[in-house]
């Protein structure tokens, strides 16, 4: 047995804090131990305390002040857009047709795909996130480049391929048929092979036929335990476009319902356009919405509101969605969250934003029995959040009096989103000097 144990402040989540900051979702210690047992989370509790219970020979990573949470889990990114990152002033609909669908005709070089792969996963890790939930191009080898970038780390990671047959270039197009097939490959290959997850991946209505989306549907209900990961109501362009060309739906959700793709571990991506049916239909399938606030205001599509989201029953994450997106960082992400909910009279606490970025993820993915916390026997991934990273972060965070203030402070902050560590299964897979 392999055992060590990290010290230094630690928090983590037990459920959702909720707006009202429940202090019994929480647990956090200003000088905490964390002992991993073979790249599982063994114990925590108060360092002084639990070292006396402890033999002397156990290593020990000292990291003062800094913040030590659970890895974090981004619920929806593109690694193939990276480059796509600051494309300039377009709407959605422009925005993929113009950069988006361009960029991504270059990974019909596998050589490509797995250059940008590797890229993508090390800023993943250098960013503090474990497990991502990641679209890839419509090239089935694109898939197989992302999830080996990922094992060579060892990362939790789901990943599919996407599903698109119409309304594209016609060198990303697939067929109903082609795309069903490859997709199968691929959950043959990957699904369950290390700490893979494959995920059924529908660009989004308006590219796929009523054909194509009924075969994915087919898929999901063959293989249960796959994830589904689309786009949805994102862009008021968009939901229109879907009502011309899906006029049988009563919505835009119906049309993934009516496919079979609304069901348990179903995530998609912004939902900042629904109607109460939509997000009750959601809540009840118990599948999840990712909260996406630098793409839906990087593309000026809208704002998620989250206490709607969660009356409903709707499982919610963060996702970065890169190249909408503007930030890898889940912490940055999470000082958008809270401007994006401000402005709709929400607030977001350090807690909760904590919650969202890790076991809210979790939940969403239906994996918060292996990842998104510290509980017993939970997978050891983690994120060691530097309390500095510029001199004006160092300034402020020296002045923070609590845990939850230290993580405010690392939304917020320019340049205090560094990360000291990350750690996937109990392997330090990422280190920046102190
Ligand atoms: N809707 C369909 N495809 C995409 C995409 O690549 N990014 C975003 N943000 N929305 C989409
Ligand atoms: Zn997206």
């Amino acid at each position: 047995m392999t055992a060590f144990a990290l010290r230094g402040r630690i928090a983590h989540c037990l459920r959702d804090p909720g707006p009202d900051n429940d202090p019994d979702a929480i647990e956090a210690f200003e000088d905490g131990l964390l002992v991993i047992e073979d790249g599982r989370i063994a114990q925590l509790g108060p360092a002084e305390a639990l070292l006396k219970t402890l033999p002397e020979t156990l290593p020990v990573t000292h990291y003062d002040a800094h913040l030590i949470v659970p890895g974090f889990i981004d619920c929806h990114v593109h690694y193939p857009q990276v480059d796509v990152l600051a494309s300039y002033g377009k709407q959605l609909l422009d925005w993929l047709n113009d950069y988006t669908f361009p960029s991504e005709a270059r990974f019909s070089d596998r050589a490509v795909a797995d250059e940008t792969a590797r890229f993508f996963v090390d800023e993943l890790l250098a960013n503090g996130t474990t497990t991502a939930l990641v679209f890839c191009t419509v090239h089935a080898h694109s898939v197989d480049a992302l999830f080996e970038a990922a094992a060579r780390y060892n990362l939790r990671m789901g990943a599919g391929k996407v599903l698109m047959d119409r309304h594209c270039p016609e060198n990303l197009c697939d067929t109903a048929e082609s795309g069903y097939r490859e997709s199968r490959e691929l959950i043959e290959r990957w699904h369950g092979n290390g700490r893979a997850h494959y995920a059924i991946t529908p660009r989004f209505a308006p590219t796929s036929t009523n054909e194509q989306l009924r075969l994915a549907g087919e898929l999901a209900n063959e293989f249960p335990d796959t994830l589904v990961h689309t786009h949805l109501a994102e862009n008021p362009d968009e939901i229109a476009w879907v009502g011309e060309l899906f006029p049988e739906a009563d919505d835009y959700l119906d049309v993934y319902k009516r496919a079979g793709l609304l069901r348990e571990r179903s995530v998609f991506a912004h939902c900042l356009h629904l109607s109460d049916q939509e997000f009750t239909n959601m809540g009840r399938a118990g599948c999840a919405a990712a909260f996406c606030p630098t793409s839906n205001l990087f593309l000026g599509s809208g704002l998620f509101d989250l206490a709607r989201a969660r009356t409903h029953g709707v499982r919610v994450g963060l996702g970065t969605d890169i190249g909408g997106g503007t930030s890898f960082s889940l912490l940055r992400t999470g000082g958008e969250a809270y401007k994006v909910l401000q402005l709709q009279g929400q607030s977001l606490t350090g807690f909760r934003a904590l919650y969202l970025a890790t076991l809210g993820g979790a939940e969403s993915l239906h994996l918060d029995d292996k990842i998104g916390s510290f509980r017993k026997g939970m997978e050891a991934d983690i994120a060691v959040i530097k309390m500095g990273g510029t001199p004006v972060a160092a300034r402020r965070h020296a002045i923070a009096t609590s845990i939850e203030e230290s993580l405010f402070v690392s939304l917020i902050v320019d340049g205090a989103q560094r990360i000291r560590a990350t750690y996937a299964m109990g392997r330090e897979v990422m280190t920046h000097d102190p």
